[in-house]
């Protein structure tokens, strides 16, 4: 039989009441928050410890603190919670990488249903799902199919940047690239010993079907660009282009992103739309499709990409969204699907304007963070739509990121 838990000690970590930095004290972890932190209370205080799992009693020492909010970091462990994993690299910690390492993958995938609930009933005030899926990924190691290596040529040092900090951490091998990012790290590493890796601040790698495209490259094989096979379809970028990170999900990921459209569908806009991951697939689908892209070359690959496909009924405009739905909503008349896909700042609030002012009868909102998720689908709601359906995809194991795609219907 499992003991009672222990509560926590208090010792003399405040002051007055109010923890101050420097203190250190015993907190039980509640639960993982959005951002990834574990929630504990002290004093009358609420507490933000970082790499935390859920249930734990831990020593912990208060950073900073800012109002009533505490940022602490765990000296050490009194009485694990059963959600705790042994993390496998020997940077986690101190490298900025990953914050979820020491989770079970079963305690990340929870936390992860319960950072989306946390996020919809106190950002989007809305009711979440009873059951919250997180579809996980099949590699749940050795996943990432790119890698942003930053170069300290003083210290010879070549890595990610340490927790909060612009320091490099160097990093000999990540247990969460691909194979052939790994191994790219690894020529760059051999290069930076011997003395012949360029000067470059940073490097980019971006792994393919076909290899590992570098920016800036190195050697003279080097190549410039990749491409991906997902679903039937081809798709060619470059190190400087958003494509997705976790190829093993991608399939499941396009498909339930496009969930409920069928063949004969009038006009779609893919909003966000990269190298045109959705564009390509909505384009066999509907008959007039407007893919909006802001980065010139993302834009220029999701044209040829297109173009490649012999898809002639889709046009991709270089432009924010924002800005493209208040000039030209109005004369594209109604349509009938709408997909955005925007990056971790979400939707500016002249794109979701521009979106309600379009009335689709269907929207699919793919996202990688629940907390502008849930800010943007407030505005959707008051504009009386609703939420059909809601689904997680583990893109990023090892970290409390999430992609979530909702499917909301007009009332
Ligand atoms: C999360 S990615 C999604 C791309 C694509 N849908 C995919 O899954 O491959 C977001 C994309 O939005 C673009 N972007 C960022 N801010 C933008 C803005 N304000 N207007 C238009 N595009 C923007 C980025 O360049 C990036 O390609």
């Amino acid at each position: 039989m499992k003991s009672r838990k222990r509560a926590p000690r208090r010792e003399a970590a405040e002051e007055g009441g109010r923890l101050r930095a420097g203190a250190v004290l015993e907190v039980r972890v509640e639960r993982i928050l959005p951002g990834g932190v574990g929630l504990a209370h002290a004093e009358g205080q609420t507490l933000f410890v970082a790499l935390a799992a859920p249930g734990d009693l831990a020593r912990v020492r208060v950073e900073s603190v800012r109002g009533r909010a505490a940022f602490a970091s765990i000296v050490e462990v009194l009485e694990p919670s059963d959600a705790r994993a042994e993390p496998p690299c020997p940077y986690f910690g101190r490298c900025g990488g990953c914050d979820f390492q020491q989770l079970t993958y079963e305690a990340q995938l929870a936390a992860k249903a319960e950072i989306i609930r946390d996020c919809l009933r106190r950002v989007a005030h809305a009711e979440p799902p009873a059951e919250i899926e997180v579809v996980p990924s099949p590699e749940v190691w050795r996943y990432r199919s790119r890698a942003r290596w930053q170069h300290d040529a003083v210290r010879r040092h070549l890595g990610y940047y340490e927790r909060g900090s612009h320091r490099v951490c160097d990093v000999a091998d990540c247990p969460v690239a691909a194979p052939p990012v790994a191994g790219r790290l690894a020529r760059l590493r051999a290069m930076m010993s011997e003395g012949s890796l360029p000067q470059a601040a940073e490097f980019e790698a971006v792994a393919g079907d076909e290899g590992v495209a570098l920016d800036p490259p190195v050697e003279p094989e080097d190549e410039r660009e990749q491409l991906r096979r997902i679903g039937g379809e081809t798709y060619r970028f470059d190190a400087g282009c958003f494509f997705q990170i976790n190829h093993t999900l991608l399939g499941p990921l396009v498909e339930e992103g496009l969930r409920g459209t069928t063949e004969g569908g009038d006009t779609a806009l893919d909003l966000y739309g990269g190298v045109g991951l959705f564009t390509l697939p909505l384009a066999r689908r509907f008959r007039r499709v407007v893919a909006v892209e802001g980065n010139p070359a993302s834009a220029r690959y999701a044209r040829r990409n297109l173009s490649d496909a012999t898809l002639t009924n889709a046009r991709v405009e270089t432009s924010a969204v924002g800005d493209w739905l208040a000039r030209h909503a109005a004369g594209l008349g109604r349509a009938d699907f709408v997909l955005l896909d925007p990056p971790r700042a979400g939707a500016e609030p002249e794109a979701i304007r521009g979106i309600i002012g379009l009335k689709p009868a269907h929207i699919s909102y793919v996202s990688c963070d629940p907390a502008t998720l849930a800010r943007d689908l407030r505005l959707l709601l008051d504009a009386g739509y609703h939420i059909h359906s809601l689904r997680a995809f583990d893109m990023f194991p090892q970290t409390h990121h999430v992609e979530t795609v909702v499917h909301l219907f007009d009332s």
